[in-house]
């Protein structure tokens, strides 16, 4: 196995230039002022960046509506700033990934304006066409309640065009292979400028074939091992992180059976699942779900998150399970969106309650994958349910007390800023946390660099060990003979815990060591504070955790806590 997988043991951080930074005052962040804060980040123990879509677009789509994709949008600076930006990451030892949206561009782009006005243009086959309107045409949408087909008609060209997603969002027909040609022209035009992958936009649509006479899905799998020999013979250590929101009996049809399509996907069956799980306090539809994910090549990663930039997609879950995640966190219609999900923010969802962040966010960083973190969230941002659809948790970031928090010197920002309340800047911001040892930033700070330390989450095999109890959840890793024992109770109660670490320990196997098994077993060092556990006669832990309570133990006894590398 090879030991360099730097993915393997990140923590990735999700941000959005044009909201984090502005240093010119237009009300916009720009490619400069995040430059400035990445010292902040590399503080938080950041090890990647994943850059949501910066280039030209008339951003009907917060910038999933590309118009160039070998360009920055002005708005943000330019490409001397972005290779300022990731030269500069590279200095820090971060690495930078970015959205990569090829399933469909900006009507605005060239290619589309050109595909519509004449059947003889170059790029007419680029997109996907038909003389009538398909019958199914109001099926498939992504935004329901918001988008009403997936065919528009366009006047210049006397022919309907398919559309996934918005209707100014025409999908690419990727199955042509100069289309394919220039995806991997896009990336390696972005891998020279200094990026180590891509968060790929909307994969099973991109390898979907598309047409007015297709009606079942038949998804080109093929094409995620192009993309994937292409990157890593451009940059050896380069990656796709995929967002493909589909079930668990495809994922290796996604990774690969030896790993050769992705490196990476994002955990939307546990995303959600671990959401009821929050909701209700059962964890069995949590566990379910690990393990129908559990499957995976040796060189693959989940990319674990709690919130992203979209709507909390409830989706997968049963009518039943949806509706306890609404009456939990979204009881109002407007929280509500596209019949499935949230649109709130982590924090008013768990009622800003300190015990229950902590044990979520405690969770997210140790569930079998790589943890995704969303920008604000380390400081417990806030949402503007006032802004339309997703829009209302992609608010400017709360640097300081500061106007507007700090963001931008402009009176009005291009996205508001939380003003006023519970998670206005005057309450939630860097600055004020960072003076507060006891913050909600300095406690994320201790738990990343926690997690760092502990590779056996990202490295290892995990069993979920037995407990009586449906609202606690005990997950053991075990990798280069070291195991971890990581524990959350998803109760408002306190709760006296039972159980025997029963899971055979590798330490002590090879010959030479001289530690016993028993020993090793026995013994549970607490990774965050001094409450160590040593079990009884009969070999059995008792653990009492608070309401929402939550602990990291090394099995076995040692001093500095940390992992022992067998290498
Ligand atoms: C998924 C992105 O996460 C979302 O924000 C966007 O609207 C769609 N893809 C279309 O690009």
């Amino acid at each position: 196995m090879i030991n360099d997988l730097w993915y393997k043991n990140a923590v990735l951080y999700c941000l959005h230039v044009g909201s984090f930074m502005d240093t010119t005052g237009d009300g916009t962040g720009d490619f400069r002022g995040l430059m400035r804060r990445l010292d902040y980040l590399q503080g938080l123990g950041v090890t990647a960046i994943w850059l949501m879509p910066f280039q030209p677009s008339p951003m009907r789509d917060d910038g999933y509506d590309v118009s160039d994709y070998y360009n920055v949008d002005p708005r943000y600076g330019t490409l001397g700033d972005f290779v300022d930006f990731t030269h500069a990451c590279d200095q820090r030892g971060m690495r930078v990934l970015i959205d990569l949206v090829v399933n469909h561009t900006s009507d605005q782009h060239p290619w589309f304006q050109s595909a519509r006005s004449s059947p003889d243009s170059p790029f007419r086959d680029w997109y996907v066409w038909s003389k009538k309107k398909p019958r199914d045409a109001a099926s498939g949408v992504v935004f329901p309640g918001v988008q009403k087909s997936t065919w528009n008609y366009d006047e210049k060209a006397r022919l309907y065009y398919f559309h996934r997603f918005y209707e100014f969002q025409p999908d690419l027909n990727t199955s042509n292979p100069e289309v394919q040609a220039e995806i991997l022209k896009i990336m390696g035009f972005w891998m020279q400028l200094g990026v180590s992958g891509f968060r790929m936009d909307a994969v099973p649509f991109v390898i979907a074939k598309k047409g007015a006479g297709i009606t079942k899905p038949v998804e080109q799998y093929d094409m995620l091992r192009t993309f994937a020999e292409f990157i890593s013979w451009r940059h050896g250590s380069a990656i796709v992180l995929a967002e493909a929101n589909v079930l668990p009996d495809t994922d290796m049809d996604y990774f690969g059976a030896e790993g050769e399509r992705l490196q990476m996907m994002f955990n939307f069956q546990v995303n959600q699942h671990l959401f009821y799980a929050l909701a209700t306090a059962d964890t069995q539809p949590l566990i379910q779900s690990l393990a129908s994910t559990r499957a995976r090549p040796a060189t693959a990663q989940w990319g674990q998150f709690l919130r992203n930039h979209d709507e909390l997609d409830l989706g997968r879950l049963k009518p039943a399970q949806r509706e306890a995640c609404f009456a939990a966190f979204a009881p109002d219609k407007d929280m509500q969106l596209y019949k499935r999900g949230i649109r709130r923010r982590l924090a008013p969802m768990l009622h800003g309650d300190r015990r229950r962040l902590e044990m979520a966010y405690s969770l997210m960083l140790s569930l079998p994958g790589t943890p995704v973190i969303r920008y604000g969230d380390e400081i417990a941002m806030g949402d503007d349910l006032s802004l339309p659809e997703r829009n209302s948790c992609r608010t400017p970031m709360q640097w300081s007390r500061d106007a507007n928090a700090g963001f931008t010197t402009n009176p009005h920002p291009k996205n508001p800023v939380i003003t006023g309340g519970t998670y206005g800047y005057e309450h939630v911001n860097v600055a004020d946390q960072r003076r507060d040892p006891d913050s909600f930033m300095n406690w994320m700070e201790r738990m990343i660099r926690t997690r760092k330390e502990t590779p056996e989450i990202g490295w290892g095999d995990f069993t979920v060990l037995p407990s009586r109890r449906d609202d606690v959840l005990i997950l053991r890793y075990t990798w280069q003979e070291n195991s971890v024992l990581i524990i959350h109770n998803f109760s408002a109660d306190p709760v006296e815990l039972r159980f025997r670490s029963s899971a055979k320990p590798t330490a002590g196997k090879k010959a030479g060591k001289s530690q016993s098994t028993k020993q090793v077993d026995t013994y549970l060092t607490n990774l965050l504070s001094n409450d160590h556990s040593q079990c009884d006669a009969n070999g059995r832990h008792r653990i009492l955790l608070e309401p929402y309570g939550y602990r990291w133990f090394r099995v076995g006894g040692q001093d500095d806590l940390l992992h022992r590398a067998a290498t």
